[in-house]
């Protein structure tokens, strides 16, 4: 039986680099996606030596930017003819100042919320093609910070922006658009792909790194003793529990599901969930996805 096709964004460091390797280990034909070749490549490298797994390839792509992700799904469907798996993990946590992206999107917004709707809308044939074609989606318990619904009129905050609120908003609202695509799969009957998202804890990792040089002196000091402290964890335990969410038998049908850092299932808080607000936030992502729809859904 040929093996499980898994496909891991962000893979090529932290918790995606951990899901990589230990689905490679279990001998899964894994595609590692990241946006600098030279970290991909040495990444790849190291991943196959260590597992012995040759069955690895690379992809390329700056998620940041919904024309890469189209170009990256081109990709995907040109050289698979289906996927088990796809691991939308990539992320970023800007700094304080508000960067845009060259589409024009708050960056944060652009990498956390809208990549992965417009990643996961295009593979969704690819992944249906698979007897159990599994979405797994990495968010953060930041979602549950410092969120309020009147953001809502300014999704990629021109006016309230603040790097933690971006954060913490984006990791929210890529909840609400999984559940709500979820929701959309179980409409049109299909039911062979699940849709799953995970907070993975506090691991240490390069989240962040993009913003470095705007952080106070005191702020890198604080982030070097957090990561010091026993709460902070290995991303070999999010990343194994990634592998375990798009493959064990264990998981095999659940979808709609929000699993912790050790795959137990957990209670979102949906304090500021409702069908309104996910009908603005929803449409809201449709405007900035839809030129890159064409054959989707
Ligand atoms: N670590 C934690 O404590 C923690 C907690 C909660 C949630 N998370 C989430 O876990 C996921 C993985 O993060 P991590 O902690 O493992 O951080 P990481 O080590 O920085 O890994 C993030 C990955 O995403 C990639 N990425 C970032 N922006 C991208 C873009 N525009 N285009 C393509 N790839 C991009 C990075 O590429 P480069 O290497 O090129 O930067 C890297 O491969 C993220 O979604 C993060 O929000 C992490």
């Amino acid at each position: 039986m040929k093996p499980k096709t898994i496909l891991v964004t962000g893979a090529n460091s932290g918790i995606g680099y951990q899901t990589a390797l230990a689905l490679a280990r279990q001998g899964y034909h894994v595609i590692m996606h990241g946006r600098n070749e030279q970290k991909v490549k040495k990444a790849l490298e190291e991943i196959k030596e260590q597992s012995g797994n040759e069955n690895i390839d690379s992809v390329i792509a700056d998620l940041s930017l919904m024309a890469e992700v189209k170009k990256l799904a081109e990709k995907i469907k040109d050289r698979y003819d289906h996927l088990d798996g796809l691991i939308n993990n990539a992320g970023t946590q800007m700094g304080n100042v508000r960067v845009e992206t060259a589409e024009g999107h708050e960056k944060t917004m652009a990498t956390n919320v809208f990549s992965p709707l417009l990643l996961t809308t295009l593979l969704i044939p690819l992944l249906s093609k698979s007897a159990d074609g599994r979405i797994i989606t990495v968010s953060s318990a930041s979602y549950n910070q410092g969120t309020s619904d009147r953001y809502l009129d300014d999704i990629e905050l021109k006016n309230n922006y603040e790097f933690s609120r971006a954060y913490g908003l984006s990791k929210l609202y890529v909840l609400w658009t999984m559940w709500h695509l979820e929701n959309q799969l179980r409409q049109k009957g299909i039911n062979n792909v699940t849709i799953n998202c995970m907070e993975p804890g506090s691991a240490y990792s390069n989240l962040g790194s993009e913003s470095l040089n705007q952080r106070p002196i005191w702020m890198k000091a604080l982030v070097a003793v957090w990561e010091k402290l026993p709460l902070t964890k290995d991303p070999k335990i999010p990343g194994t529990t990634n592998a375990l969410l798009a493959t064990s038998n264990e998981f095999r049908g659940l979808t709609g599901k929000f699993f912790d850092f050790e795959g137990r299932i957990e209670k979102e808080n949906r304090e500021y969930y409702s069908p309104q607000n996910d009908q603005r936030l929803w449409d809201y992502c449709m405007t900035i996805c839809e030129p890159f729809l064409s054959e989707a859904l």
